[in-house]
């Protein structure tokens, strides 16, 4: 048997993660799916309960268990936390923790929400790019950091962005092996023009293009991957970056699909263990009102299933759930047009547990 940690988190998290385990508890009663399910505190919750924004339990049991699914941390009132105390900070410690280097971040058009997009639809339609990010090195982890307050000086705040050889390696191969699977192109995104690390990781991953002779290989600078995004983003099928360079490619690139509350992700560590999760946040502002978009959550159900569970049959049944809803016209508030069937979070989970059953 399987084990599954649930951490809600804060915000729109635990409403989104009800609706979610809803759809696991249906694979256990009606596809005999495996697993046993246990709950721990991360974030803010973890911070008001436990004094700490990933508590030892927590780590310990998230250790123990196969796959982690999490709704979202953070929220305004842990602001002004000293940085180890806020919620942000025990989600970039389990990930360290874990070793969940592998962030893979898909941004995919759902086709029945094409004008959902802030771009003209014939630029988005049929959008399907897979953003492997580098998730636990990079400047988000490089030492030394911190700010420099001496006397008679003026204060200096510094970080240090630094990539071993080993820890492309694996994030190249990484992004190799999955764009077997998929079209075979891959963009590696970096900034060489002007970094070191960013040479390094160039070396690197057309070193290893080498061995995977049947991919399509570029290299693109950041700023130019941003503008290659919004103006032409059909051009990439895989892109794989640094920490820092994912972090804010993933947002625009999530956004061109217009509806971030549709975006699950997943972090792996060698082992495929891993962390799923929305890429939306706690989103303070609709919190318990009911309103936030549980297909994320769901749809990092369904990343966990393939990934860390191996079973790809009751991944893609969810993913097909998904589109039944959508196809009957149900939709959230972050998703609504006119003519379609407003829903609240709950009402979309149990539609989608519905269509699974
Ligand atoms: C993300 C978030 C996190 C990050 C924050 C909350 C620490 O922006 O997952 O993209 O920067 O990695
Ligand atoms: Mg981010």
């Amino acid at each position: 048997m399987k084990r599954v940690l649930i951490l809600p988190g804060d915000g729109v998290g635990p409403e989104v993660i009800q609706e979610a385990v809803k759809v696991l508890d249906c694979l256990k009663l009606h596809c005999s799916l495996n697993i046993e399910i246990n709950n721990a505190l991360i974030g803010g919750v973890a911070y008001d309960q436990a004094e700490k924004p990933l508590p030892d339990e927590t780590l310990s049991l998230a250790k123990s268990s196969d796959a982690i699914l999490l709704g979202a941390v953070g929220g305004p009132k842990y602001d002004n936390l000293p940085r180890k105390l806020r919620p942000e900070s025990g989600l970039l410690s389990i990930r360290s923790e874990l070793d969940l280097f592998a962030n893979l971040r898909p941004a995919f058009l759902f086709p029945q929400l094409s004008k959902a997009s802030p771009l003209k639809e014939i630029i988005v339609s049929g959008l399907d790019i897979l953003i492997v990010r580098e998730l636990t090195s990079g400047i988000y982890f490089g030492q030394p950091r911190g700010i420099r307050r001496e006397k008679g000086k003026e204060p200096e705040g510094f970080n240090t962005l630094v990539y071993k050889e080993s820890e492309i390696q694996r994030i190249a191969e990484t992004a190799f092996k999955i764009a077997t699977k998929r079209d075979k192109k891959i963009c590696s995104v970096d900034k060489a023009n002007v970094l070191e690390t960013s040479e390094l990781w160039r070396e690197v991953v057309t070193k290893m293009a080498q061995k995977y002779r049947d991919i399509e290989v570029s290299h693109m600078y950041v700023d130019n991957a941003a503008m290659q995004l919004v103006q032409n983003p059909k051009q990439f099928d895989v892109i794989v970056t640094s920490n820092m360079f994912g972090d804010i490619l993933s947002d625009i690139a999530a956004t061109l699909t217009g509806s971030i509350g549709m975006l699950p992700s997943a972090s792996l560590n060698s082992l495929q263990k891993g962390i799923y999760e929305p890429i939306h946040g706690s989103a303070p502002d609709i919190a318990g009102k009911n309103i936030a978009n549980p297909l994320a959550c769901i749809l990092s159900v369904s990343m966990m299933l393939r990934y860390s569970l191996a079973l790809p049959d009751l991944a893609e049944r969810v993913e097909k759930a998904v589109h039944t809803v959508l196809d009957a016209g149900l939709r959230t508030e972050d998703i609504y047009e006119e003519g379609m069937q407003k829903v609240t979070t709950s009402e979309m989970g149990n539609a989608v547990v519905e269509a699974l059953a």
